[in-house]
């Protein structure tokens, strides 16, 4: 199967040229003006964007979290997904505790199993490493393509893990290749403030954010960089939230050391007055790190469009209003945390970040596509529009207007955080390797069509598929 897109604007993290494309099965072989070839299928691009499929390096789909399940399986979240924009992502396999890294990745393959619609690959969440889980089998992972180490520095008694377990899975790291991840907040302080809030009967969701101050995500995020720094591995931050953890990265990167930084498209629109919302409503605010001051919006901006922070991810942990946020009514604490977006974020990043002028449709691409193809170990076969790359591709319609609601989304959830927000600019079509999976709003894709995707080592290049040995 071949198909041409024809004078489209192409735009990747480095170039912005008019030009047309050439497909061949899975993969790109040609680019280049008024290409002279047959193709089975020819599609005309003219006034359109060509952009490499987006890449979202942090969701939470079938995840058993808070109490309950994320409502997102791996058919609705891709396909979610994919109406968005979005080609590939990486989900957090968890180490059950007390288990094997293998038993986790083992779950999650089987939660993917005959569901993708979209390519995917794995993190590994290490929860354990006095029981179950060992060094010696984690250093293991690379080898199956799970290329990254995740650790949360937050959630007590659940996911938190201790400063000797970060600093022995930083030190394999720097042997593995693998690269690490932190979800940083201070774990112990926040149960200590959670505590009292109840004993206090301050039990509203706004006491889900004042729970969890600014100063503890950057103490944990300082923390971390400053373990990395001694061990020497790579450390990426996931989910910065505020200047306070903004500052420390943008002070390791000053000194060249190998540490990133992603903030989630919510953290850019919504606010700790989202809380405040009657009728429980705030509920659909409750994710970690939390919502902060408004100001904050700013410097994350700034952080995005200086290189402070590399990427722009969704942290897609979606759960419905009705039945799931609400086991928390009468305490914030049992709410589970996290909000859906998987969906939305390239059309809030483009409408919001492109149209209104903070950022270049270049710098987007490598926001949403070209950085986390490159740090998670996707690059070049994925994250561009070459050559050799696979056929990941989004045809996006600068001029469609969109209002985004819950109604419309593809997430099973029942709410959305940008509901009757008009933005200007939408998917039209998107491929998958080649394989169209949503065409002027219909789902075209077979759930199993999606493959795992082995990652390569961090900074090392994921050959073509077509080179594939
Ligand atoms: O609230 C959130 N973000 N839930 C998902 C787990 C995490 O902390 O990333
Ligand atoms: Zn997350």
């Amino acid at each position: 199967m071949s198909i041409l897109i024809e004078g489209g604007r192409i735009v990747t993290a480095g170039d912005d040229y008019v030009a047309d494309v050439y497909i061949e099965d899975e993969t790109i072989t040609m680019i280049g003006e008024s290409l002279d070839v047959e193709a089975d299928r020819v599609i005309d691009a003219t006034g359109k964007y060509v952009l490499p499929g987006c890449i979202d390096p942090h969701t939470h789909l079938d995840m058993p979290f808070g109490g309950t399940v994320t409502i997102d399986d791996f058919l609705s979240g891709q396909v979610s997904a994919a109406f968005g924009g979005t080609t590939c992502h990486i989900d957090f396999a968890i180490q059950p505790k007390g288990q094997s890294f293998t038993a986790g990745l083992e779950e999650w393959h089987g939660k993917a199993n005959g569901k993708a619609v979209i390519d995917y690959g794995f993190h590994i969440i290490v929860t354990d490493l006095k029981e179950g889980g060992t060094l010696e089998e984690l250093a293991t992972l690379p080898d199956q393509g799970v290329t990254s180490y995740k650790l949360l520095l937050a959630y007590k008694d659940v996911f938190m893990i201790d400063d000797e377990t970060l600093f022995d899975v930083m030190e394999l790291a720097t042997k593995t290749g693998a690269l690490v991840m932190i979800h940083g907040e201070n774990g112990s302080a926040i149960d200590v403030l959670v505590r009292k809030a109840i004993a206090d009967g301050n039990l509203e969701p706004r006491w889900h954010a004042r729970t969890r101050p600014p100063e503890l995500e950057g103490e944990a995020t300082n923390r971390a960089i400053q373990l990395a720094h001694v061990a020497g591995c790579p450390l990426y931050v996931v989910h910065v939230t505020c200047k306070e953890s903004v500052e420390p990265i943008k002070a390791a990167r000053d000194k060249g050391w190998p540490v990133w930084g992603e903030t989630c498209t919510q953290y850019l629109f919504v606010d700790e007055t989202d809380l405040d919302r009657p009728d429980f409503e705030g509920s659909k605010y409750v994710f970690s790190p939390p919502v902060r001051d408004a100001s904050n919006h700013d410097v994350l901006w700034n952080a995005v469009q200086t290189d402070t922070l590399s990427a722009i991810s969704t942290d897609h942990c979606a759960f419905l209003f009705d039945g799931q946020k609400t086991l928390g009514r009468d305490d914030f604490s049992k709410i589970p945390n996290g909000a859906p977006g998987l969906e939305d974020r390239l059309l809030m990043i483009h409408h919001f970040g492109v149209n209104e002028g903070r950022i270049s449709l270049s710098r987007m691409v490598e926001l949403l596509a070209t950085n986390p193809a490159k740090l998670f170990g996707l690059y070049p076969r994925k994250g561009t529009i070459a050559a050799g790359a696979d056929a990941d591709v989004v045809v996006f319609d600068p001029e469609r207007e969109h209002t985004i609601s819950a109604a419309g989304h593809h997430s099973k959830a029942d709410y959305n955080l940008y509901e009757g927000t008009t933005v200007v600019g939408a998917p039209e079509l998107v491929l998958v390797r080649g394989h169209v999976v949503v065409e002027n709003g219909e789902l075209v894709a077979e759930p199993g069509s999606g493959r795992f995707v082995q990652r390569a080592r961090f900074g090392e290049e994921l050959a073509p598929t077509r080179n594939r040995s």
